[in-house]
C-alpha cells in the first residue's frame, strides 16, 4: 500500500527533522520540498536575475531543470544535473527562496516534480502547500507550528553551535517576515487544511512530535485500513 504523509508548517517549526525521523520510523522516503525551491533560489541568484521582477524570475527558472536522487537515504537534489546540496542551507538561498517561491512559474516547475514522487512510493513530504495543494487526498496532514519567539530561539541555539554570531530579535524579525511572505502571497499560501491536524511543538519534545505523528498515522493509515479489511 502507498500512503504519503504532508507536514506543512513556517520556517523553523522543525519540520525537516520530524519528518526525516517519522519517515525512518515507518520506513518510508523523506522528500523535502523546500529543498527544491532552494535549488531554484540558487539558480536564480547564480543569473542574477532581479529578485524584484516577477517576470525576469518567470522567465529565467524555464532554464532550471531540477531533479532528486536518494544515496543512503539521504535527499539529493540535483539542478541541472549538479548536486547542490552544499549550496541550499545558506541564509541568502533561502530569503530567494522565499520570494521565487511566490512566483507562479516557479511553483508550475516543481509541482509535477513532487506529486510524481509522491504517487510513485510513500512519503512523508514537507512544505508550506503540501496537503492543501500538491497532495489533497494525502493519508496524513499534520501542520505543523510554534511560536515565533521559540523559532527563533532555536534557530540562534543552532547558529551559535556552529560559532556564529547572531542577534535573537534579528533572527525573530526575520522569521516573521518570512512567515508573512509565505502566508500572504496569491499562489499557494501557507495555511492549514482544513483536514489536517495542528501540532504546536513550542512546549514539546522532538521525540514527543514524532510520537504524536506516528500515533496520528496509526489511527488514519493502520487502523482504518484494518476496519476496511473487516468490512469488505
Ligand atoms: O522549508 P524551507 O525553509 O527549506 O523553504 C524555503 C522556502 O521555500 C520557503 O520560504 C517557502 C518556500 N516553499 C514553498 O513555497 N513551498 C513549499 N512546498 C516548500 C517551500
Amino acid at each position: 500500500m502507498i500512503y504519503n504523509i504532508a507536514i506543512d508548517g513556517p520556517a523553523g517549526a522543525g519540520k525537516s527533522t520530524i519528518a526525516k525521523k517519522v519517515a525512518r520510523e515507518l520506513s518510508c522516503v523523506y522528500v523535502d520540498t523546500g529543498a527544491m525551491y532552494r535549488a531554484m533560489a540558487l539558480y536564480l541568484l547564480r543569473r542574477n536575475v532581479d529578485r524584484e521582477n516577477p517576470e525576469e524570475i518567470g522567465e529565467v527558472c524555464q532554464g532550471a531543470e531540477i531533479s532528486i536522487e536518494y544515496k543512503n537515504g539521504e535527499q539529493i537534489v540535483l539542478l541541472n544535473g549538479e548536486n547542490v546540496n552544499p549550496f541550499l542551507r545558506r541564509e541568502e538561498v533561502g530569503n530567494m527562496a522565499s520570494v521565487s517561491s511566490a512566483n507562479p512559474k516557479v511553483r508550475e516547475k516543481l509541482l509535477d516534480l513532487q506529486r510524481k514522487l509522491a504517487a510513485s512510493m510513500s512519503v512523508v513530504m514537507d512544505g508550506r502547500d503540501i496537503g492543501t495543494t500538491i497532495l489533497p487526498n494525502a493519508e496524513v496532514k499534520i501542520y505543523l507550528t510554534a511560536s515565533s519567539l521559540t523559532r527563533a530561539e532555536r534557530r540562534y541555539l543552532e547558529l551559535q553551535e556552529k560559532g556564529l554570531s547572531c542577534d535573537l530579535e534579528e533572527i525573530r524579525k526575520d522569521i516573521e517576515e518570512r512567515d508573512s511572505r509565505d502566508m500572504n502571497r496569491e499562489i499557494s499560501p501557507l495555511r492549514q487544511a482544513e483536514d489536517a491536524v495542528l501540532v504546536d511543538s513550542s512546549e514539546m519534545t522532538i521525540e514527543e512530535v514524532v510520537k504524536c505523528i506516528l500515533q496520528i498515522f496509526h489511527e488514519k493509515v493502520i487502523l482504518s485500513d484494518e476496519v476496511g479489511k473487516n468490512e469488505g
